[in-house]
């Protein structure tokens, strides 16, 4: 059985050679989408992007129906956005504010995307619909999958 590390290293490579090439922020988003949920096999997998209006809009994502918008620093996602760092939430119950999309949802990790500029651009989502079932090897990998988007991004 290949364990955590081994999966997230072949999606790392998976990705890289998936969006190698293409311009398109919303294909690229959601054939990242599809990789993490296949390879991974987590609840909900998707993408937050800002726009204009200063608020978070639902981008491409895999799993059940989410919410549309989310302001500047109101849940785990809007608070990844106000802090800049990925958030590790072991439970959702416990992490004050935080937006309810699906009841099955019972962790979560939110990791910021950046442009090549250092820019905020979007967050990436992820729920379990385990307890505690993201640690730092989750953040590590998941961090280096946002830094290869950001070949991706332009200002
Ligand atoms: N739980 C998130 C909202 C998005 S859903 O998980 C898909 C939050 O608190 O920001």
């Amino acid at each position: 059985m290949v364990d955590k590390v081994g999966k997230y290293r072949q999606l790392l490579a998976q990705v890289a050679a998936l969006i190698d090439g293409q311009a398109d922020e919303v294909s690229v988003m959601a054939n990242i989408t599809a990789a993490i949920k296949e390879t991974m096999g987590f609840f909900w997998v998707g993408f937050y992007v800002l726009k204009d209006d200063n608020l978070l809009h639902l981008g491409p994502f895999q799993g059940s129906v989410a919410c549309y918008t989310i302001p500047y620093n109101k849940g785990v996602c809007g608070a990844a956005w106000a802090r800049g760092e990925t958030i590790i939430v072991p439970d959702v119950e416990q992490f004050e504010g935080h937006i309810a999309c699906s009841s099955l949802s019972r962790s979560e990790i939110v990791v910021p995307v950046f442009d090549n500029e250092g820019i905020f651009r979007s967050v990436l989502d992820i729920d379990s619909d385990e307890l505690g079932a993201f640690d730092e090897t989750d953040k590590k990998y998941l961090e280096q999958l946002a830094q290869l988007m950001t070949t991706h991004l332009h200002g």
